[in-house]
């Protein structure tokens, strides 16, 4: 199949990871006669620096016309002055919210070999295989901001559309898994999670055949730690996901391990490593990319339909897992390049298999 491709690094080790995540998708372009065209353009820090802008127009533009987009990271200290008029963290908002991705998938399993890394004990973490859907393009982040010397709001709206149809995103993926959605608000002090809430149960009526519960979203920072296995998808607004999906991190072993997927209403995605831009270890070729090429997977199947390139991709890393191929995150010595080889191998193992089998 032929497609287009937006690649925007970024900033920190943004263009490190997002360099593996492509390396990768080429590697299945080439295997599977795919035609994969890739275009680099700026974002976040860098494009403030180039252009003046964290969303540069002519970034926009390939993004709306590109059948998807891979994103490294934005942001760093050097952008982060308070008093900053133009931040990269808005280039990124700015892009979720022209692309219309309103939901946000952000799945987190915890490999057998990475549950010693977690903080919980491992009998906790065995069966844990989550679905996040987080809302994007509304809430906190997207509300009217006012600022005087000594006070400063930041207004949440929600409407009933857009509660809706992020609900309905999470009801469809429950079905292909485990029938069952947690909905996740602050029901019980904020009027936005008490229409959260409505819609949710009115929304319920259309899926008979998956299970909703509510959650209060601090009980649900607890049980996310004492009863990880007990959940399947789980849905929420954008700043409660934001949170949540952070310490989620925790349990698969290293936040570096994280991919996502942002989707609207059409094939369009933007994909993305929850993690940020990490400018503790930026330039040094050490940052974990499999989060950023389990979003290249992510690509393939929501975007390209390539649903068995994206399993095979998912396999690589496992197995680059279970051999014990470790960046420093996850206690190992593997630089950046070392890892991703590790996964393009493995891939290559299998392409070998099929064509003898
Ligand atoms: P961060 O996610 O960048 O880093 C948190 C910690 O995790 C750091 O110790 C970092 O070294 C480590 N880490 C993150 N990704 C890693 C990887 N792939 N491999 C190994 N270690 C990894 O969060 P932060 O430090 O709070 O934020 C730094 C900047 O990134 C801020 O400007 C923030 O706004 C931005 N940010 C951007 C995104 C995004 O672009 N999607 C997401 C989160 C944060
Ligand atoms: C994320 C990040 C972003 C968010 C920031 C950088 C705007 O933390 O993708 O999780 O809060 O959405
Ligand atoms: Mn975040």
């Amino acid at each position: 199949m032929k497609a287009r491709i937006a690649v925007l690094p970024g900033d920190g080790i943004g263009p490190e990871v997002t360099a593996a995540a492509v390396s990768v998708l080429r590697h299945v372009a080439a295997h599977g006669d795919h035609d994969f065209e890739f275009s680099e353009h700026a974002i976040g820090g860098c494009a403030i620096d180039a252009h003046g802008d964290p969303l540069p127009a002519e970034t926009l533009i390939v993004c709306k016309q590109a059948d998807a987009v891979l994103l490294g990271a934005v942001g760093g200290p050097q952008w982060s002055d308070p008093k900053a008029k133009l931040r990269p963290e808005q280039g990124l908002l700015r892009l979720r919210a022209e692309l219309g991705v309103f939901a946000n998938l952000r799945p987190v399993r915890v490999h057998a070999r990475l549950a010693e890394l977690s903080p919980l004990k491992t009998e906790r973490l065995s069966g844990v295989d989550l679905m996040f859907v987080r809302e994007l393009t509304g809430g906190a982040y997207f509300g009217a901001k006012t600022r005087t010397a000594d006070t400063a709001t930041d207004e949440t709206r929600y409407t009933t559309a857009e509660i809706e149809r992020v609900l309905r995103r999470a009801f469809q993926l429950a079905r292909t898994r485990g029938r069952r959605v947690t909905s996740v608000d602050k029901a019980n002090v904020l009027e936005t999670s008490r229409l959260w809430r409505e819609t949710a149960q009115r929304v319920a009526h259309e899926f008979p055949d998956v299970a909703l519960e509510h959650q209060l979203v601090d009980s649900m920072a607890m049980l996310l730690l004492t009863r990880p296995a007990a959940y399947d998808v789980i849905v929420t607004e954008n700043l409660f996901g934001d949170i949540l999906t952070d310490e989620a991190a925790a349990l698969a072993g290293s936040l570096g391990l994280l991919p996502s997927a942002s989707l609207g209403e059409g094939t369009r995605g933007l994909y993305e490593p929850i993690h940020g831009s990490a400018p503790d270890i930026a330039g040094r070729g050490v940052a974990n990319p499999l989060g950023a090429i389990l979003s290249a997977a992510l690509l393939l199947r929501h975007s390209l339909g390539l649903a068995g390139e994206a399993a095979a991709v998912e396999q690589a890393v496992d197995r680059v897992i279970d051999a014990g191929v470790f960046t420093r995150d996850l206690g190992g010595s593997a630089g950046t390049r070392e890892a991703t080889a590790a996964v393009l191998a493995a891939l290559s193992e299998r392409a070998t298999a099929q064509e003898a089998a």
